[in-house]
């Protein structure tokens, strides 16, 4: 297989790294693009990959292109695309619809868009991704398998991306609010900041880790450290008193309908 990938910035990077890491594709495979020449050559010295000239070029002769520009630049770069061959294509641009997509793109090209998270770049991400007009099951196995070597990922109608992006896309910034508020908590309590910060962070990735490798619900972990009259019930009761739950729905619904003003 033969991979293009156009806009080398942080995510196409991390989406290439992740795909070399897993052996998915060998490195002399890959043909890499960015307007800022720079960034080609740094891929090509530091993961051996080749370069292109242009978007055409970096298109001519792949199986499938990753399009990893900002969404700002990317129609009017897909515009200037000229090409023969009819690789797939996979924009992990927000915002922009598959229709989209496809408009600027050789008529009948095969667009599949996908809504990654930034862990991604520590191979920690979790993405969702919906298949455009002409893609087909083999495309959306294809980028299965590609996603989920930075993470986990899911096949979604295009209608529930604006979901994925209230939760999962702007999710790491939730949690990073979550994890600065313990952290002051620990403080004000008279913790060091080190010492509360790393409290928390373990904190919030082993309650992580206990939901996924248990397989329990959330809520039966919850009760097995809740005993009864005891701290844990206490702070539940405050959490609840002060709208925690609905506060945290009630952001990702914002975000996802945002979501959907911008793509509108
Ligand atoms: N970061 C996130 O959290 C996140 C999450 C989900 C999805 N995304 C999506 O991922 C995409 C990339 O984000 P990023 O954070 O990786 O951005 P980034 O670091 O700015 O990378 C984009 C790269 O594309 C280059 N570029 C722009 N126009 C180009 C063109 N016409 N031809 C070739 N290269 C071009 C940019 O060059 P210049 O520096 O010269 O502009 C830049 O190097 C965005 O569409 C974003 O919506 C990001």
């Amino acid at each position: 297989m033969k991979l293009g990938l156009i806009g080398c910035g942080k995510m196409g990077r991390a989406l290439l790294e992740g795909a070399l890491k897993a052996g998915q594709i060998a490195a002399q495979d890959c043909i890499v693009h960015d307007r800022y020449k720079a960034a080609q050559t740094t891929l090509a010295s530091e993961l051996g990959t080749q370069s292109a000239d242009s978007p055409s070029d970096t298109v001519a002769n792949a199986d499938i292109v990753l399009l990893c520009t900002k969404p700002a630049d990317m129609l009017t770069m897909l515009a200037g695309i000229q090409t023969s061959n009819h690789p797939l294509f996979l924009s992990i641009a927000a915002g922009l619809s598959t229709t989209q997509l496809e408009s600027a793109l050789p008529e009948g090209a095969r667009v599949i868009r996908c809504m990654p998270n930034t862990p991604a770049l520590i191979g920690e991400g979790a993405s969702a991704f919906c298949r455009g007009r002409h893609a087909t099951e083999k495309d959306a196995a294809l980028v299965l398998e590609f996603m989920r070597a930075t993470g986990t990922a899911s096949e979604v109608t295009e209608s529930l991306l604006d979901a994925v992006t209230g939760l999962s896309g702007s999710g790491p910034a939730y949690v990073y609010t979550f994890i600065e508020a313990l952290t002051d908590a620990g403080v004000a309590e008279g913790l060091p900041r080190d010492i509360a910060l790393q409290l928390a962070l373990q904190t919030v990735q082993g309650s992580a880790k206990m939901v996924v490798q248990t397989g329990l619900h959330p809520a039966v972990l919850r009760d097995q450290v809740t005993s009864p009259g005891g701290t844990t019930i206490e702070a539940l009761t405050s959490l609840e008193e002060d709208g925690f739950r609905t506060a945290t729905i009630n952001a990702v619904r914002r975000a996802a309908e945002k979501s959907r003003t911008l793509g509108a």
